[in-house]
């Protein structure tokens, strides 16, 4: 079966962007692929951070991916500074990696900006991207576009340690992104993605009171000024896009015809939508909160998780330090 690797920073609280163009893939490639998801909380310590909320975070994305459906009996779902492998290739991997590469991600530079004083870690966040990845050695990342960048580097570090490592038969593969059919999430303000630092989410675990405060103010076809007025839904870039990604065809067919012939107003065509996002969200709010009463069954899954996830990995890491002459016992 090939391999899967993800990961998902605890940075803040799931949001449907989240969910649409990388949870909901996860979800449903557990069942094709030995997958595996980890929480990466050692990315999430490159930027600023409160120790308490990142140990919150954690464990409340822990829930969020349990509660969205990844089954622990299929995926290895963990907790990235539970496996040490992880750091120790890193590093490893920084030995191999041009300082220009990483200069050049988009990501870097642009988190890079905001900050005051740019640490070497947010530098080097890819490499250790590279590492989560290689480490199982996996053919599949399934990520958001935004994250195509960052995999490019991993298979430049892969060729590398190859090419000097292992020549003859290549021991790490170069690992393909795989994007999930929605791929960028549009914001509730229309602004280009939906991101918690933008503040224009929806959370996936609000409760539909909140959602629809959310929903109703949501940017629309500016054009669009009275209900009176047709409406173009490609202009509608949020609602339309949620609407296909969370509403049965026929909805969407009808949304269409509605909105262009100026049946429905806006609030009507949203309404529908919250019915739908509803269906699907809150069996998934349900099963959190269930799981949030039961704390211990969490920490046990994923404890199961990084024990699972360290069995590959230790094998990698042996491997890697045979190769490169890093055993000193031998
Ligand atoms: P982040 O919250 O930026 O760490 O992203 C976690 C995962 O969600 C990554 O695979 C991203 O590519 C994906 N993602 C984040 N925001 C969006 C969005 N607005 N639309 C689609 N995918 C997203
Ligand atoms: N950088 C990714 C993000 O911000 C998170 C991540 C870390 C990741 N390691 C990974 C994603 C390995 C895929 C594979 O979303």
């Amino acid at each position: 079966m090939p391999r899967i690797f993800s990961g998902i920073q605890p940075s803040g609280e799931l949001h449907i962007g989240n969910y649409l163009g990388a949870v909901k893939n996860w979800v449903q490639l557990q069942h094709e692929f030995e997958s595996y998801i980890c929480i990466v909380n050692y990315h999430a310590i490159t930027i600023p951070y409160a120790p308490d909320e990142l140990r919150r975070r954690t464990r409340e994305m822990a829930v969020s991916l349990l509660a969205s459906g990844l089954e622990p009996g299929k995926a290895v779902v963990f907790v990235q500074s539970d496996v040490p492998e992880h750091t120790e290739l890193a590093w490893v991997f920084n030995t191999l990696t041009p300082l220009g590469e990483l200069e050049r991600q988009v990501q870097f530079k642009d988190k890079a900006s905001r900050q005051e004083q740019v640490m070497a870690g947010l530098l080097n966040y890819p490499v250790l991207q590279a590492a989560d990845i290689l480490l199982y050695r996996a053919d599949i990342v399934p990520v958001g576009e935004d994250q195509v960048q960052h995999l490019e580097l991993s298979r430049v570090v892969a060729r590398n340690w190859n090419a000097r490592f292992s020549p003859d038969a290549p021991y790490f593969p170069e690992p393909q992104p795989r994007l999930a059919p929605t791929r960028r999430i549009v914001g509730l303000d229309g602004q280009a993605k939906m991101s918690k630092s933008l503040g224009n989410t929806i959370g996936l675990l609000d409760p539909p009171d909140v959602m629809w405060e959310k929903l109703r103010p949501a940017i629309t076809d500016p054009a669009r000024q009275r209900k009176s007025d047709p409406g173009d839904p490609e202009a509608c870039r949020t609602i339309f896009q949620l609407h296909r990604a969370f509403s049965p065809a026929a909805t969407v067919a009808e949304v269409e015809v509605n909105c262009r012939g100026a049946k429905w107003g806006c609030i009507d065509c949203k309404k529908s939508l919250l019915t739908h996002m509803e269906a699907e969200l809150t069996p998934i709010r349900t099963r959190a909160e269930a799981m949030q009463a039961e704390p211990g069954k969490v920490d046990e899954i994923l404890a199961d998780g990084a024990a699972r996830a360290r069995r590959v990995a230790r094998d990698t890491m042996a491997h890697v330090k045979d190769r490169m002459g890093l055993d000193a016992r031998d």
